[in-house]
């Protein structure tokens, strides 16, 4: 179990990679390259149809010898076990975390308090597939007998994040009435912008929100809610909003019949949820088949994360390179770049999932730790980044890796649209790996008939450095099974990082103080009540807003 036990950063593996990097940060991937003709097959795992190409990282043998060897005492293997046992890992919550079980395809029984959790998730998914087979058939109509083809899911964070970004990743897969949107922001524009755009007689709400106490989403919920009222009755409730939550008390106080309410359970997390009925309105959009078949993707990816000797084990790799660049480079940036337009919000998705996971300071022996954890995850589709914020990525004095994720088929093949983006993807991860000298620099504009003068000038701020690490995904194609993959290959990552910084990644202690901040604010911003006492620039802030908003 977690517990006390040596800090990471003290352990001999943690000391020997230390070391070890001290010589490997001066040699050049290029080089490497050149060295070894099989070095792209040596760093190359696959599962089914998906490629990991890590070859482009700064790493040797010994590095990843050294890196498993980290992996091994921090005892990875049994904390692997635990989670997919049910044993309660996330410490200062005292919860399972299972999210694992929602994909349990193979249908073992899985354990919490001695109970087996399996025929309860299999309940709530036979009840998303009724309901969601029903409204995509027209079967459960709206108060006046229409069918309900605008889909609009109100929640904000993990009830919002996966939703959205599977939605859009599997647009094609959408029945062809169906249209989805999602609220979350509590600007109030959100609400507005998606009210605006349906009709009342055909559109589901779907309130998410595992707690149901939730600010955004409760105050979106109720704006929606008296929308629909004031157009259609009250009556129309029953027909128009569904909840998915845990907490049925708050659901039927909101005035939402219980029938009418998706169960989950405290043993998943809000950001590992999608899996869950808050993956209804992925249901609803793409159909219950193709659901399944996202939950098989993922379930294939739990058992490689399982079964698989560390070595070839694709989400092990990536959090051992992940702490490599974190803890021993330094590196506090990391970028996501999707090059399928399909999965635009994958990074924003990720952030959460990383961010939300592992940016603590609090080890799980309750010691401050002394090393880094979670870095900066940021990203975007491919190629419209490279004309955003790949400049720094080239040429910036922070190194960042990069994890490109590349179709090789598009879902839409239009002239050779495709071709050029598989180009550009790969060109980025070769001009990143190799670079360009300054000597090679000069070569080219002399080539080009630059002047003496204009290449001396010119020579250095056309060279790239180069030796910029990064990780080359190839899936077949955006399909549910592919994106199931992904995405829990990505939480096992983030896990797998989590375990080596001995932090608990299933808690988000972080997001309370803001909330209860705004909440004692609020009161002072509606009346001249005067809250808390506060620091002068924010009590000059609200007096600011109070005045330019009478
Ligand atoms: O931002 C904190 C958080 O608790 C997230 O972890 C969660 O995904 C989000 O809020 C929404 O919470 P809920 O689903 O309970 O409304």
């Amino acid at each position: 179990m977690f517990g006390a036990k040596k800090e990471v950063n003290k352990s001999r593996a943690w000391k020997r990679l230390e070391n070890h990097y001290k010589s490997l940060r001066k040699l050049e991937m290029r080089d490497m390259f050149k060295k070894d003709p099989q070095r792209a097959e040596r760093y190359n795992v696959s599962l089914e149809s998906m490629v990991l190409d890590y070859s482009k990282n700064r790493i040797n043998e010994r590095t990843m010898k050294y890196l498993l060897t980290l992996a091994k005492e921090c005892k990875l293997d049994e904390r692997i076990k635990e989670m997919f046992a049910g044993d309660k890992i996330n410490i200062t919550e005292h919860r399972a975390v299972l999210h694992t079980a929602l994909r349990n395809r193979s249908n073992t029984p899985v354990y919490v308090d001695g109970k087996d959790v399996m025929p309860e998730i299999n309940a709530v998914l036979a009840k998303v597939r009724k309901f969601s087979e029903a409204v995509r058939l027209g079967e459960f109509k709206g108060h006046t007998g229409k069918k309900l083809t605008n889909i609009v899911n109100i929640g904000i964070g993990g009830s919002d994040l996966g939703p959205k970004m599977a939605t859009e990743a599997l647009k094609k897969y959408w029945g062809k009435d169906i249209k989805c949107y999602f609220i979350s922001n509590i600007d109030g524009t959100a609400c507005c912008e998606v009210l605006n755009e349906v009709d009342p007689e055909t559109t589901l709400f779907i309130v998410s929100s595992k707690t149901f106490t939730t600010i955004e989403t409760l105050t979106n919920a109720r704006t929606c809610r008296k929308w629909l009222v004031d157009a259609l009755g009250e009556p129309a409730v029953a027909k128009h909003f569904v909840a998915v939550s845990t907490n049925t008390k708050e659901v039927e106080k909101f005035g939402i019949n219980p029938e009418n309410m998706f169960e989950f359970w405290d043993f998943v997390g809000g950001r590992y949820s999608m899996w869950s009925a808050i993956g209804l309105s992925i249901a609803i959009a793409i159909g219950m088949d193709n659901f399944e078949k996202m939950l098989d993707g993922a379930h294939t990816m739990d058992l490689h994360f399982k079964n698989t000797e560390f070595s070839k084990n694709i989400p092990v790799i990536l959090g051992l390179l992940g702490v490599w660049y974190n803890n021993f480079f330094g590196l506090k940036n990391y970028a996501v770049i999707p090059y399928d337009q399909y999965l635009t919000y994958l990074p924003a998705y990720l952030q959460q999932l990383d961010m939300e996971s592992n940016g603590k300071f609090v080890s799980n022996n309750n010691e401050y730790v002394k090393y880094g954890t979670a870095p900066v995850l940021f990203g975007g589709a491919g190629t419209d980044v490279q004309h955003s914020f790949f400049q720094m990525i080239h040429q910036g004095t922070s190194i960042v890796p990069c994890d490109f994720i590349i179709p090789a088929i598009s879902h839409n093949e239009v002239g050779d649209h495709h071709e050029i983006l598989v180009a550009n993807v790969l060109a980025q991860g070769e001009a990143l790996m190799r670079g360009k000298t300054v000597k090679e620099a000069a070569e080219e504009l002399k080539k080009a008939g630059k002047s003496k003068e204009e290449i001396d000038f010119l020579k250095k701020f056309k060279s790239f450095r180069g030796n910029r690490p990064s990780n080359t995904f190839v899936i077949k194609k955006v399909d549910p099974y592919a994106l199931g993959m992904l995405v829990a290959m990505y939480e096992h990552k983030v896990f797998v990082e989590g375990v080596i910084w001995n932090i608990d990644s299933f808690d988000q202690m972080g997001v309370e103080l803001g909330k209860q901040m705004a909440l004692s604010i609020l009161p002072e911003l509606q009346s001249n009540a005067s809250g808390v006492a506060h620091d002068s620039s924010t009590s000059g802030l609200i007096k600011l807003v109070k005045s330019l908003r009478k």
